[in-house]
Parts: C-alpha cells; sequence; structure tokens
C-alpha cells in the first residue's frame, strides 16, 4: 500500500508495515501456502500459529469445529454466521503442528517475506500459569525465545480463548497476567502484543495491567463463548461444550471498545479483531484508532484474493479524500464520540438524521424503506421513487441505513462538538 506510512509498536519498538491488514492466526495461516498467499495478497502482518505451553502438549492439536450461523443457506447473504472453535483436541502425531515444523514454517515465511509484511508468531497456554517443562510443553520465555529465535518479527500473547470466560479470569488473577507479560517481555527483543478478552471484564483494565506490564500492543480479540444449537441433532455440537465464536456479528462491540481504548491512550497501539468482512470495516476500526486491523474470518470463508481487493478499495477511498496516510484519518470518528449520560440529559427536538433526502434517480423503488418508516413519512410515489413527508419525519435514519443502494441520503453534520468523555470513572479526552 503505497504512502501509509503506518507504524506498528510503541515508541522503542517501531516496525512499519506495508497495510493495515493483520492477518489473525486461525485454520486461514495453517499451512505455509497460505501464509504465502497472505503475504502476495498484500497483508501487513501475517500472524501464526507458534509452539504451545503447558497444558497443551504438541502431541495433541486442536480439533476446530466451524458453524455458519443462522444456516448454511442464509450465512452468506445475512452477515449474521460466526465460527466456532471448541478447543476439542485430537491425537496428530508426526504432525505439521509439532514444534520443529511450526518453527521451520516461520523461519521460511520470515524470508519469504523478505520484509514486506511482518511475521507475527501467536503462543499460548492452556494453563497459563505454567512456566516450567515437561516433554514438549514450554513456558512463555522459552515460546517467545523459540519463535524469535525462529524470525518472528513480534509476538502475540494468546490470552482469550472462547472456552472459558478468560476477562474475569485475568481480572481476578490479575498477578498471573502481569507474570505472564513480564516473563514474555524479559524473554523478547521483538514488540509483544497482548491478544486480550473483551468479554467478562472491563477492556480498558486489562489494557492498563497489559501495558504497564510491558505490552507493546493490544490486540482486543472478539472471540466469545458461544453455543448453537443443531436442531437436527437436537443438542450442542458434536464435541459438545461451549465455542469461541467470532464473525461479523461482533464487529460493532470490537469497534466501541477500540473507540473507547483509543480515547482513553491514544498512543496505545491497538489491532482490534472481531467482524471484519470488507474494506469498509477495515476503514471503520482505524476511524476509531486501529494501528492495523485483524481479519480472520474474512480471508477463511472468501479468501485472499478479497484481501488484495480490499487494499486497492483502500487506496482509492483514501485517494478520493485525499488522505496520503491512514495516520491521516486514525481515530478521526472518535473526537465527537459522546458519553450516554451526556446524551441522556439533552433534549431534542428531533432525530440527528432530520434532513435525510431521497436521491431519485438512486432509488430503485423497492420500498424497503417505506417499510422501516414507523412514522409513515416514507411512500413510493407515481413513479414508483420514494418520497419523504418532512412533516412526518422524526430523523431517526432508519430509512438511511436500510436502502440497499444508498439512496438514501443523510443530512451534512450528524454530530456533536467534541465533549470529554467519562467511562467507567475514567476521563477519556
Ligand atoms: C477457527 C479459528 C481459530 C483461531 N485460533 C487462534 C489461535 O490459535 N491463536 C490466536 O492467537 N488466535 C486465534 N484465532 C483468532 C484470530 O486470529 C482473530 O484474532 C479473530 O478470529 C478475529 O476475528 P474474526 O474471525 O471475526 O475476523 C482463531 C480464529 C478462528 C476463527
Ligand atoms: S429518518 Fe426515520 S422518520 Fe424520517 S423518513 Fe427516514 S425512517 Fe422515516
Ligand atoms: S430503500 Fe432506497 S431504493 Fe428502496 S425505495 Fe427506499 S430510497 Fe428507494
Amino acid at each position: 500500500m503505497s504512502g501509509t506510512n503506518m507504524k506498528f509498536g510503541t515508541t522503542d519498538k517501531v516496525l512499519q508495515v506495508n497495510s493495515p491488514i493483520f492477518v489473525g492466526n486461525g485454520p486461514n495461516t495453517r499451512s505455509l501456502e497460505s501464509c504465502m498467499e497472505a503475504i502476495d495478497a498484500g497483508a501487513g502482518a501475517v500472524e501464526v500459529s507458534g509452539p504451545r505451553g503447558i497444558g497443551s502438549n504438541e502431541n495433541f492439536v486442536r480439533l476446530d469445529q466451524f458453524q455458519l450461523l443462522p444456516s448454511k443457506q442464509d450465512a452468506f447473504k445475512n452477515r449474521y454466521f460466526g465460527f466456532a472453535t471448541t478447543g476439542a483436541r485430537k491425537k496428530w502425531h508426526n504432525s505439521e503442528f509439532f514444534i520443529e515444523k511450526k518453527l521451520e514454517k516461520i523461519s521460511k515465511l520470515k524470508k519469504y517475506a523478505a520484509g514486506k509484511c511482518l511475521i507475527v508468531v501467536s503462543v499460548g497456554s492452556v494453563d497459563y500459569r505454567g512456566t516450567g517443562k515437561k516433554g514438549q510443553e514450554l513456558s512463555w520465555a522459552e515460546m517467545v525465545s523459540v519463535s524469535q529465535e525462529a524470525g518472528a518479527d513480534a509476538i502475540t500473547l494468546h490470552l482469550n480463548t472462547g472456552q472459558q470466560l478468560a476477562g474475569k479470569m485475568w481480572t481476578d488473577n490479575p498477578d498471573i497476567l502481569i507474570d505472564i507479560i513480564k516473563e514474555a517481555k524479559k524473554a523478547s527483543k521483538v514488540p509483544i502484543i497482548a491478544k486480550l478478552p473483551i468479554e467478562g471484564c472491563d477492556p480498558l483494565d486489562l489494557a492498563e495491567i497489559a501495558l504497564k506490564a510491558g505490552a507493546d500492543a493490544i490486540a482486543p480479540t472478539a472471540r466469545y463463548i458461544g453455543l448453537h444449537i443443531d436442531i437436527h441433532q437436537e443438542t450442542v455440537p458434536e464435541w459438545g461444550g461451549f465455542h469461541g465464536y467470532g464473525g461479523p456479528w461482533s464487529l460493532p462491540i470490537t469497534s466501541a471498545w477500540t473507540a473507547l481504548l483509543t480515547k482513553w491512550d491514544r498512543n496505545c497501539c491497538i489491532i482490534p479483531g472481531g467482524g471484519v468482512m470488507s474494506w469498509q470495516d477495515v476503514v471503520r476500526l482505524i476511524l476509531v484508532g486501529a494501528k492495523m486491523v485483524q481479519v480472520c474470518t474474512w480471508p477463511i470463508l472468501k479468501g485472499y484474493g478479497e484481501i488484495k481487493n480490499a487494499i486497492g478499495c483502500i487506496e482509492s477511498w483514501m485517494k478520493e479524500r485525499h488522505y496520503k496516510s491512514l495516520d491521516s484519518f486514525r481515530a478521526k470518528s472518535i473526537d465527537n464520540l459522546i458519553e450516554q449520560e451526556v446524551v441522556w440529559g439533552r433534549s431534542y427536538d428531533k432525530g440527528p438524521y432530520e434532513g435525510v433526502v431521497v436521491d431519485k434517480d438512486a432509488c430503485i423503488g423497492c420500498s424497503a424503506c417505506v417499510h422501516v418508516c414507523y412514522f409513515g413519512a416514507l411512500s413510493l410515489d407515481t413513479s414508483n421513487s420514494a418520497e419523504i413527508d418532512k412533516t412526518k419525519c422524526v430523523g431517526c435514519g432508519c430509512c438511511y441505513h436500510t436502502c440497499p443502494v444508498d439512496a438514501i441520503r443523510p443530512p451534512d453534520k450528524l454530530t456533536e462538538p467534541k465533549a470529554t468523555y467519562t467511562f467507567n470513572n475514567r476521563i477519556l479526552e
């Protein structure tokens, strides 16, 4: 990506990246070939699975299970699908998941990337307290050391799993979180990314703990505990148990926490993930402060061709708006974020979309807006174009967000002037 000048890491550890796309570790990065594809597509970083720690004996690999929600047919159309991982493990001797094979893959990728793309290694442990060594099981420091020796440009500490309420676990046991990050940091010459939960906790508290312990970046990852009942089997999925779910439905949650984290610490390097399925979603997260944006479910389902196209689309969008770098629009959308108490304390005559207009040339007469307007302000005229009765319109914006062809134009100014923001007793600028 030309002219992005994107920086990754905190002041003492700055790495240049070529695009904001951070391909997250998942089935899409398990093979060497799929990682190479991600690099060729123009990813700024590719995250691969590194050695696993105590409790995750490398003779066992996780058996991924995928579910498309709400159903196979509707999944793509409605964008509601989610991916599930159970944490169920399969005995898989001599598999590519052995440490040696993983390290070999990291070295090969590093060479292949030739400085064009960061190779990030995600390390994790089922037993977060584990620091000893047993067979192929490694401590956090050892996982970090061997990964960077193999060529990792940055290391992710995978501190979030969808199978346990990690947010509560860290909130109740901050000392363990601090120990892990400090241990990793001590062993590391490269940036440390803390992949943290945003469920079951105040994510700002966890971010504060992680940054104080030495993390160089925060990756608030949206894997949520989920459950999907299969009505054919009338039961929980094959292996039982809850699943770690992600997918497009989680984007607004990811966006909210990215915005709040950015407001709380403008210098924090945030690499959010969860629900990104289009180039517009990438832009959305940068607008609320993301330095890079994790993508996983998207390339799994649609392939790396989409990522390549997305980078082109982001470049065109930037060009149109005369943005020379990602920094020039990063966090632009959060200045006008208003805390809920302030909104409640005000009274408005009309909603923020007062003054929406229909572009009759663009309207295809589908009547979607007519159905969503509960105020009776929309109807189709004799030429089958939507028209708005301004006396009935309350400015709710439902029509604008529903029109499939963007024929409803919003009023020029939607946002309020900058205000100081208070969240959970923190003053956020
Ligand atoms: C099937 C699956 C397995 C994953 N396994 C890992 C993992 O082992 N380590 C890790 O750091 N992240 C893992 N992730 C999380 C992704 O790297 C990424 O943070 C997250 O999926 C982004 O959300 P999205 O899938 O909605 O794009 C996994 C994601 C999926 C979908
Ligand atoms: S903004 Fe709301 S009230 Fe006004 S026309 Fe659209 S849907 Fe109806
Ligand atoms: S939803 Fe859009 S395209 Fe459909 S009738 Fe309304 S304005 Fe026209």
